[in-house]
């Protein structure tokens, strides 16, 4: 294995194919990240996956993360923009974070155009659907593999 990353998501994800279908897509949080772990494997990428609608929960994995993660790709779902907590977490924990919705949150309402975290994330992809994880784990793979 090359590399180790932490598929991350924040809360409500977990209702994914069932919550507002026209803006988040038909499948199931399970369907992408098994596509994804699939998409990883064929690139010897380990990628292990966490999903918790609690703020603390997810500020914990990020602490865990560092010990054993090259990066996380993370949609913080709403969190994204208000937490200052997660921004903090990703800054202390030094490693490169691709900020990932399904939804472009720029066409959306003007509370979703503000993100707490971009400014400590190496880059956001956003819009693209389910295909926002795989493009946002393609550009951290060759963020990684660019500084060996
Ligand atoms: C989201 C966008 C957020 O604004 C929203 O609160 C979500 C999902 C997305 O993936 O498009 O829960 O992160």
């Amino acid at each position: 294995m090359t590399h180790k990353i932490l598929v991350l998501n924040g809360p409500n994800l977990n209702m994914l194919g069932i919550r507002d279908t026209s803006m988040y897509g038909t499948d199931s949080l399970e369907t992408i990240v098994n596509d994804l772990k699939a998409f990883a494997a064929e690139k010897s990428v380990e990628l292990r996956d966490y999903q918790s609608n609690s703020e603390g929960a997810l500020v914990d994995s990020i602490h865990d993360a560092y010990k054993w993660a090259d990066g996380i790709v993370f949609n913080a779902g709403a969190y994204t923009h208000t937490s200052i907590a997660l921004r903090d977490a990703i800054a202390a924990a030094k490693l490169p974070v691709v900020e990932v919705h399904l939804s472009n949150v720029h066409a959306r309402e003007e509370f979703r155009h503000k993100s707490m975290i971009a400014p400590v994330c190496l880059g956001v992809c956003a819009g693209f659907g389910r295909w926002s994880y795989f493009a946002g784990l393609q550009a951290l793979l060759w963020n990684l593999e660019s500084k060996k």
